[in-house]
């Protein structure tokens, strides 16, 4: 009897546990976390899960392209000290490059600046005015360290958010009734840019393995096209399908396909400032567009094929190449032909013919190629618009194009064969 009482308990005991337990999994409601709207979190909720990825992000550029200085000071690269500014704009001034006397030009205070943008090339500058955020006149560029103007006489007609927001900043929310206002979840290029919205990710419980890996972006698992698009999402240049005024895809969530988010521009739709003649990029943030022309793309080799976006554990190379340099080539290139253009010189150094410096950030031939096509001197000679590949080295010396297009022909043709053919080979006719 007692011992009936007792297993009964025991019995009772076990099949409350299970119930605990099973209902304990129940908790997790994952129909109710997925039907919540899915929002932008923040890279610093990523951190808390992913710390060696959030660590090797925070090394890119990604995490440093708008900065809020009134959290670190430091994001400014340079000091905005007034007497330095207009001492370069009275250079521009005489050479005729400002739209505006320098007395009418709008000089920000140190102290009115909110955000800087960039520090690789060039770096800009946000204020506000009347609650909406605009890129000031001012502009310091890295290389040479000169201050140039930009925009000194429309700047404030150019709000920031609508312009370039999305591509700078992640998870924008543009204001319905003025699309020059909204707001963000985080300055810079963060997680959820390349990953999409984690809310959904973020609630789910370690146990919900495989809701959890649906319910985020890996770009890894996802085909080709749509992942390239990603990247292609910035690096691009264009308008908005969806917002007037918008320079950046309005609505587009990575893992989706770009198209009816965004038009890039080329020069047959009569873009003749951002693009050469023969389509090759001729400002920066056109790789995209640069790519989509190669043959490259044809053979499925991306832009995550030469750049890694985390180099866990270890710090990233320039540009995030996983190779340095022409290196980059070289672990897929194993043998190219010695003869014909490559037989030139003494040394290979595949970007200077493959990726000529071309495009403009801040200062001119600043930006790589990436449609991978060396250009000649003849391409230049049949249309001086366009730029070639050897005059990035070859300046001064071979000015003339003519000897140095004859001097190519002369060195890359194919040997002419010399000698008697040989006999046998008709014998086996
Ligand atoms: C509470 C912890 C937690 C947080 C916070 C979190 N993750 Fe995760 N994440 C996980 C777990 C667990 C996995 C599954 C790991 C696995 O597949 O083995 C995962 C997987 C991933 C994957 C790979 C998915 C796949 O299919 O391979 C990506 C990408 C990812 N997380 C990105 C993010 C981003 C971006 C954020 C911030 C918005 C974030 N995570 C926040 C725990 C977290
Ligand atoms: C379609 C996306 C896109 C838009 C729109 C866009 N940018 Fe960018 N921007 C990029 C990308 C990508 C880069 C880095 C790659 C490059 O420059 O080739 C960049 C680079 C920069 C840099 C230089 C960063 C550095 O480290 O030197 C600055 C400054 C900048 N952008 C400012 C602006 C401003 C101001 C606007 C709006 C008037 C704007 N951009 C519009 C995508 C965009
Ligand atoms: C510029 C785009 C970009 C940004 C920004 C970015 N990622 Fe990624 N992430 C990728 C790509 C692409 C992959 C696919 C793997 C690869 O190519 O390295 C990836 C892969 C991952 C994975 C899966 C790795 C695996 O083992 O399969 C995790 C987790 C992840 N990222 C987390 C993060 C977190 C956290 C952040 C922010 C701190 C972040 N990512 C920022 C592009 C990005
Ligand atoms: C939300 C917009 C955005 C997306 C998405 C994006 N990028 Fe970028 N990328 C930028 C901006 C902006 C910069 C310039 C940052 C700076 O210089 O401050 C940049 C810089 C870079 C650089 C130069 C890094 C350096 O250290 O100077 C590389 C390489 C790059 N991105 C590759 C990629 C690849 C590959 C992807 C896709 C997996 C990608 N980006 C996705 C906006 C983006
Ligand atoms: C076949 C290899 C390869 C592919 C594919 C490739 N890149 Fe690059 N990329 C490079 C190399 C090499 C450099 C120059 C590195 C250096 O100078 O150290 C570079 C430079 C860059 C830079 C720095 C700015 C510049 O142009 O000088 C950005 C940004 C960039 N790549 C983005 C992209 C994006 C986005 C894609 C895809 C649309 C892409 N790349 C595809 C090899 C590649
Ligand atoms: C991930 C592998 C991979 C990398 C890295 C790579 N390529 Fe390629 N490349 C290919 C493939 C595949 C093809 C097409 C087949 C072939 O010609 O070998 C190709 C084709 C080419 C072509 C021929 C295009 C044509 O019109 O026939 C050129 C030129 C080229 N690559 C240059 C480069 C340069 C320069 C680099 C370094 C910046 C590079 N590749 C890096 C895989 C790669
Ligand atoms: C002097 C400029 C120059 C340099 C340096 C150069 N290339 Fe080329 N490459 C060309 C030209 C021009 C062609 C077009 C075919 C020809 O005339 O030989 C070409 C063709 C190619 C092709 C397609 C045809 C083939 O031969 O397979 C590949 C792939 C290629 N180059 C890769 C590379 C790699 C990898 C490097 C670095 C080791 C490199 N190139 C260095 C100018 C150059
Ligand atoms: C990365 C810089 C660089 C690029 C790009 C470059 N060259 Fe050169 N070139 C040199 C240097 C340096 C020499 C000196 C000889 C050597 O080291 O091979 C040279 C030598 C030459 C010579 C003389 C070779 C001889 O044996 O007399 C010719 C002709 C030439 N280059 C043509 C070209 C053409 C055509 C292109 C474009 C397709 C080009 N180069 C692209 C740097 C470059």
């Amino acid at each position: 009897m007692k011992n009936g009482c007792l297993s009964i308990i025991v019995i009772a005991a076990i099949g409350l546990l299970i119930i605990g337990c099973t209902s304990g999994e129940q908790m997790v409601d994952v129909a109710k976390i997925t039907s919540q709207p899915k929002e932008y979190v923040g890279s610093e909720t990523c951190k808390t899960c992913h710390l060696q990825h959030y660590d090797s992000w925070k090394a890119t550029n990604h995490s440093r392209m708008a900065q809020d200085v009134t959290e670190n000071e430091d994001a400014f690269i340079v000091d905005i000290n007034q007497k330095v500014i207009t001492a370069d704009f009275k250079k521009l001034e005489a050479a005729g490059k400002l739209k505006l006397p320098i007395d009418k030009i709008y000089f920000p205070k140190k102290d009115e600046i909110k955000y800087t943008l960039g520090n690789e090339w060039k770096q800009r500058f946000i204020v506000e005015k009347e609650g909406v955020l605009y890129i000031t006149p001012i502009q310091f560029n890295t290389e040479s360290g000169r201050w140039v103007n930009y925009h000194e006489h429309d700047w404030d007609k150019r709000p920031w958010l609508l312009k370039c927001g999305g591509c700078h900043t992640t998870g924008v929310k543009l204001d319905k009734d003025n699309p020059a206002m909204g707001s963000f979840t985080e300055p810079g290029v963060g997680c959820e840019a390349c990953h999409g919205a984690g809310s959904w990710h973020v609630a789910l419980p370690k146990t919900a393995l495989f809701e959890k890996r649906q319910t985020i972006v890996n770009p890894a698992k996802l085909p080709r096209g749509t992942a390239v698009q990603i990247c292609g999402s910035c690096h691009n240049r264009g308008k908005s399908t969806m917002q007037k005024g918008a320079g950046w895809p309005v609505g587009y969530m990575p893992g989706k396909a770009l198209e009816p988010y965004y038009t890039s521009t080329s020069y047959a739709a009569g873009d003749k400032s951002h693009v050469y003649p023969n389509e090759f990029a001729k400002k920066h943030h056109q790789q995209y567009i640069d790519w989509m022309q190669s043959e490259h793309r044809r053979e499925g080799v991306t832009c995550t094929s030469c750049h890694s976006v985390h180099q866990l554990g270890m710090p990233t190379t320039r540009f995030q190449t996983k190779e340095a340099g022409s290196k980059s080539c070289l672990s897929c290139h194993v043998q190219t032909s010695q003869n014909m253009a490559h037989s030139i010189h003494s040394f290979a150094n595949c970007i200077g013919c493959h990726m000529p410096r071309i495009a403009k950030s801040a200062e001119s031939a600043d930006i790589h190629s990436h449609v991978f096509k060396t250009l000649l001197p003849s391409e230049t000679l049949q249309n001086p618009e366009i730029p070639n590949s050897c005059q990035t080295c070859h300046k001064h010396k071979d000015a003339n194009l003519i000897e140095l297009q004859k001097r190519f022909e002369v060195l890359a043709s194919m040997p002419t064969p010399k000698g008697k053919a040989i006999e046998s080979v008709n014998a086996y006719k």
